[in-house]
């Protein structure tokens, strides 16, 4: 085996400032510094895209324990250099004994906090099986010698960055609170940066998942912690619901821009559709005329939004249970026909707008890493345990985070999700059904050629938060990084509401909109966003978001 690589420059507890646009062999870009550089060991010793993604995903598990996990779930869309694009759909179910009005009392009222903070927030976690899965389609390396990177990190610990270090701070008490015991994410005293965390419980579960692949986690004694957690706590996952957790592929889903193919995520993912659709709604006009972020733009862009995320609102939900209406979603005609009620001269209330109706129809926190191979294969993955740390509930003795995936559901017709998204029939609770998400992750071509690999968290700001990183790149000239860099602003339709980051528009602008009746509030970072451009003399170009610790290393 390979020496361990590290990168000149790099240091432990720091994201990686390296901004050499010179790599042609490979980059791996995403949240954490020790995990871009599990990844990119990987890429240097031979693995291909995939490899290094389980590589990253798991070592995320160890060091982002806000987002990363073994206990969550997520999207795969895998554009090989030679065939066919693939996606993977390892999102969370709802457990067998789950029901539609699990989160409502006797008076029919959504029971606050229950599907974010409770043992039955959780759903079937898919994250070990949809490694295992991509790993025994597409890896090249040996699965042992992907999952050790993450059992070292884990066991030896890792030096934590200032961010995380406040991360964990903010959420000790609810650690406390929700948890019996101690953990290794509880400490006496602050948490500082370059602290040591060290994680042995993970670590044993790493092992179990090394040797028996899905058995070590879906079945034995990982398994039986997990479902002891569950019983503990009134959780409803099974040990039947573990064993029948199975990911699930599926054709990628494809558009186009002004002649970049883009592909991207199917349902149970919104965030493919919303992004197709998006772009529909924006194509026709002189976007890289007006420029970014000014007020015309943001106008258009709202509006898109607006429409886009009333649509998605009763569409959207698992295929294997409602059916979406995705052709007619996708339809150019529809998404003009819907851009054609909007006035330059001032806003749409969201009020006005409704689902629209077309003929035929019968009816702190997520991660995204962005890794590309010497080869030119490409992989965009997004994963959660939904809310930062999830549920915050630990599997005792299993060392890891319970996603609290159950609140992407529609718990109530109309009554906001904590991201304030509202749904209906389309994403209501079913046994074995997946939760509605927004996660995008997304690989664009040119002339039948790789150009981009972009996703980020952000719960519902994901869709627009990717729209705009593409808009910027293919628009506005930016380069990756800047792109990535480049503040962001968000409608969803419900609330009527733009939100945007500090500085994002100008006040010139910001005056002319509220004049139009816009409601901007200003708020704080959205998603972050890693990506890889595959410049035009051949190199990789990363944009790792300075919103969090993202690294991006290639070679
Ligand atoms: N949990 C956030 C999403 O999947 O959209």
């Amino acid at each position: 085996m390979a020496a361990f690589f590290i990168p000149a420059g790099y240091v432990q507890g720091q994201p990686a400032k390296d901004n050499s646009n010179e790599y042609r062999n490979g980059m791996v870009v995403c949240a954490y510094p020790d995990a871009a550089l599990a990844g990119l060991n990987v890429l240097k010793k031979g693995g291909n895209a995939v490899d290094a993604a389980v590589a990253v995903q798991f070592a995320l598990a160890v060091t982002l324990p806000e987002a990363g996990n073994i206990g969550g779930g997520g999207f795969m869309v895998y554009r090989p250099a030679k065939g066919a694009a693939n996606t993977l759909d390892f999102r969370e179910k709802a457990p067998g004994a789950a029901s539609q009005n699990m989160y409502l009392d006797s008076a029919g009222n959504v029971i606050p906090a229950m599907s974010l903070s409770t043992h039955r927030a959780s759903g079937v976690p898919g994250s070990v099986d949809g490694m295992v899965e991509a790993h025994r389609k597409y890896g090249r390396l040996k699965w042992e010698e992907l999952v050790q990177p993450a059992i070292d990190l884990a066991r030896g610990g890792f030096k934590i960055t200032k961010r995380l270090a406040e991360d964990l701070n903010r959420n000790g008490a609810d650690f406390r609170r929700l948890n019996e015991g101690k953990n290794y994410l509880i400490k006496d005293t602050p948490w500082q940066q370059g602290d040591l965390l060290v994680q042995e419980d993970l670590a044993k579960t790493l092992e179990q998942i090394r040797d028996k692949g899905r058995a070590g986690f879906y079945e034995g004694e990982v398994a039986e912690e997990l479902v002891g957690e569950m019983q503990n706590g009134k959780g409803l996952i099974s040990r039947t619901d573990l064993k029948n957790y199975h990911s699930v592929w599926r054709k990628a889903l494809t558009g186009s821009y002004k002649g970049y193919k883009i592909i991207t995520m199917p349902p149970p993912s919104s965030g493919g559709i919303a992004l197709l659709q998006l772009l529909q709604s924006v194509e026709k006009y002189p976007l890289s005329r007006w420029g970014f972020n000014r007020d015309s733009t943001v106008q258009l862009l709202v509006e898109a939004e607006r429409r886009v995320y009333a649509d998605r609102s009763k569409y959207l939900g698992d295929p294997d249970f409602y059916k979406v209406p995705t052709d007619s979603l996708l339809r150019p005609a529809y998404n003009r026909l819907r851009m054609s009620s909007f006035s330059w001269d001032m806003a749409t209330a969201s009020a006005s707008i409704q689902p629209g109706t077309f003929a035929g129809y019968e009816s702190d926190q997520t991660t995204h890493y962005s890794i590309v191979d010497r080869q030119g294969n490409a992989v965009a993955i997004t994963t959660t345990l939904n809310g930062s740390f999830g549920s915050k509930i630990f599997v005792r003795r299993g060392g890891f985070l319970l996603n609290n995936e159950m609140d992407d559901f529609s718990s109530k017709p109309g009554v906001p999700n904590m991201f304030g998204l509202v749904g209906g029939k389309a994403n209501s609770i079913q046994p074995g059904k997946r939760m509605l998400s927004s996660m995008t992750p997304t690989i664009i071509e040119k002339d039948g050629k790789l150009f981009m690999v972009v996703g980020t968290p952000g719960g519902s700001t994901i869709i627009t938060s990717v729209f705009q990183t593409i808009l910027n790149v293919i628009e506005f000239n930016q380069n990756m990084q800047q792109a990535v860099e480049s503040k962001r602003f968000h409608h969803q339709w419900l609330p009527d509401v733009v939100y945007i980051e500090q500085t994002a528009i100008d006040s010139l602008a910001r005056v002319k909109l509220e004049q139009k009746g816009y409601k901007i509030v200003e708020g704080g970072p959205s998603g972050r966003v890693d990506a890889i451009l595959k410049t035009k003399s051949g190199y990789y170009e990363g944009g790792a978001d300075p919103r969090g610790d993202d690294t991006k290393l290639g070679w």
